[in-house]
């Protein structure tokens, strides 16, 4: 099946094309016209350009890993819709393979694929399973996103050991909804009108926050004392015995509050914690895992097991949302509750995911992942010694730049600058950070971007931050 592909189209004045200063007229009208009818992400969030999205832009078209707007404007994005777009915009490969696996499976759209089992969910979760270190230990439960993902995780970590109590690691995000919300302490503001909903029975642990680290200034003095003193001490002695703890939750690459993979001791150290004590370990990949940082799976840095870890964002291959809590056997052989999504694992989503896991293998994405990442670090060698540029840090494509004067002076404004000042000037990126430390720029741009887009990008952004 052909798909029609506009990326020549998109590219015909060269890229990024500016014909009009962003934000231009027509899109900022229509935002202005968006903002009656559409509510965004309405919480606690003001764009730092205009009052509404993250920035002020109506996209027209989309194609690989270049945006068009309403004013005919073409953008190269660092960003792929934080990680949802790993395989591009439009992925004429991705979206002819899963039309393919649908029409072969006879079944298209959406399926009540809670109620009956289908032949092509059961080759999904085998080809999927395939992929995760011991997936033979593994099932799979889909959900729609990241955050119905984990409270699957929750729900099921808390059936299966009879408690009612999650550890979480501060700095993680890990969704918008009520179980999810409760786990979060990333940014106080994101939490507060909702507080009187918010679970009382979650503990708060230090997260692999290396660097806003509270306890050493510098990442090479760690002297472990987040688990051994805060873990150990401070929450599963004084707030919370460790046999009410129904699970630990951390994102093991702490993305959108710090891009930070945690120290391999850290995750080593709550694997032995959770075996000494019955815990369940969950493990929030939303947005590290389908190759991003690249492995395919973000645990398999550490060689440590999760007994539960969510995906979701590139899940559905860009095709359709899809996400899924990857659970242990043994713990799915003992679950006394009841959980289930009508959606997830609609046929869509599952050809998307087929197709893309195809499409990485056909293409050696992960090989790609991986050049381009050395690419972005090779850039990074000069950046480093800017003045407004502290530290650059990140596996794979999820890589950022973090800028502060020093450890404890974090430079928002000047982020916020730099954003806007790409934006202007065709570059699309995504803030970051945690508390008070709002100080990233993430570039985490398609792994299909080609490799001359991904320069042009990064020699604007040095333009800007060598001023
Ligand atoms: C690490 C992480 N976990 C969970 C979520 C929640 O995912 P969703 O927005 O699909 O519910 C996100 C979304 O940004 C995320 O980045």
């Amino acid at each position: 099946m052909n798909f029609k592909d506009w990326s020549g189209d998109l590219q015909k004045n060269g890229t990024p094309y500016i014909k009009k200063e962003p934000p231009g007229p027509v899109s900022m009208e229509m935002i202005q016209d968006a903002k009656n009818f559409i509510t965004s992400c309405w919480a606690g969030k003001k764009c730092e350009v205009g009052d509404a999205w993250d920035l002020p832009l109506t996209v027209k078209r989309v194609s690989n890993s270049l945006i068009e707007d309403v004013d005919g404007n073409v953008y190269i994005d660092l960003n792929s819709g934080i990680s949802t777009m790993n395989f591009g915009y439009n992925n004429p490969d991705i979206w002819s393979f899963a039309m393919e696996i649908m029409d072969d499976y006879g079944i298209r759209g959406i399926f009540p694929s809670n109620d009956y089992n289908t032949p092509l969910m059961l080759d999904v979760s085998k080809n999927l399973l395939k992929t995760v270190p011991h997936g033979d230990d593994y099932r799979v439960h889909y959900a729609c996103d990241g955050t119905e993902a984990n409270e699957t995780a929750i729900k099921t970590a808390i059936s299966y050991t009879g408690r009612t109590c999650i550890v979480s690691f501060m700095g993680g995000f890990y969704g918008r909804t009520m179980g999810s919300l409760s786990c979060m302490a990333q940014k106080a503001g994101d939490s507060q009108t909702f507080r009187p909903l918010r679970s009382a029975n979650i503990y708060f642990a230090e997260g692999p926050n290396c660097p806003n680290c509270i306890f050493c200034d510098d990442q090479a003095d760690c002297n472990g004392y987040c688990i051994e003193h805060f873990l150990k001490d401070r929450v599963l002695s004084y707030q919370v015995n460790p046999e009410e703890v129904a699970a630990f939750i951390l994102e093991p690459y702490v993305t959108g509050g710090l891009m930070h993979p945690a120290r391999p001791e850290f995750i080593k150290s709550l694997r032995e914690i959770c075996d000494e004590n019955g815990i369940v370990l969950i493990f929030d990949e939303v947005q590290s895992s389908m190759g991003r940082s690249g492995k395919m799976w973000t645990h398999e840095h550490y060689r440590v097991e999760p007994d539960i870890f969510t995906t979701a964002k590139s899940f559905g291959g860009g095709v359709a949302p899809l996400s899924a809590a990857i659970i242990k056997d043994d713990i799915m052989e003992n679950l006394p509750a009841y959980h289930g999504s009508t959606y997830g694992g609609a046929p869509i989503s599952l050809a998307g995911n087929m197709a893309a896991l195809k499409y990485m293998d056909k293409n050696n994405l992960l090989d790609r992942v991986n050049k381009l990442g050395l690419i972005v670090e090779d850039r990074f060698k000069d950046w480093i010694e800017y003045d407004t540029v502290w530290q650059t840090r990140g596996w794979g494509l999820l890589k950022a730049v973090d800028f502060r004067k020093d450890k404890n002076t974090p430079l928002e404004q000047y982020k916020n600058q730099v954003k806007n000042e790409l934006f202007k000037k065709g570059i699309i990126t995504m803030s970051g950070g945690q508390g008070r430390y709002l100080s990233l720029l993430r570039i985490i741009p398609p792994f299909t971007i080609p490799q001359d887009q991904l320069n042009i990008a990064l020699d604007i952004f040095e333009d800007i931050i060598r001023k």
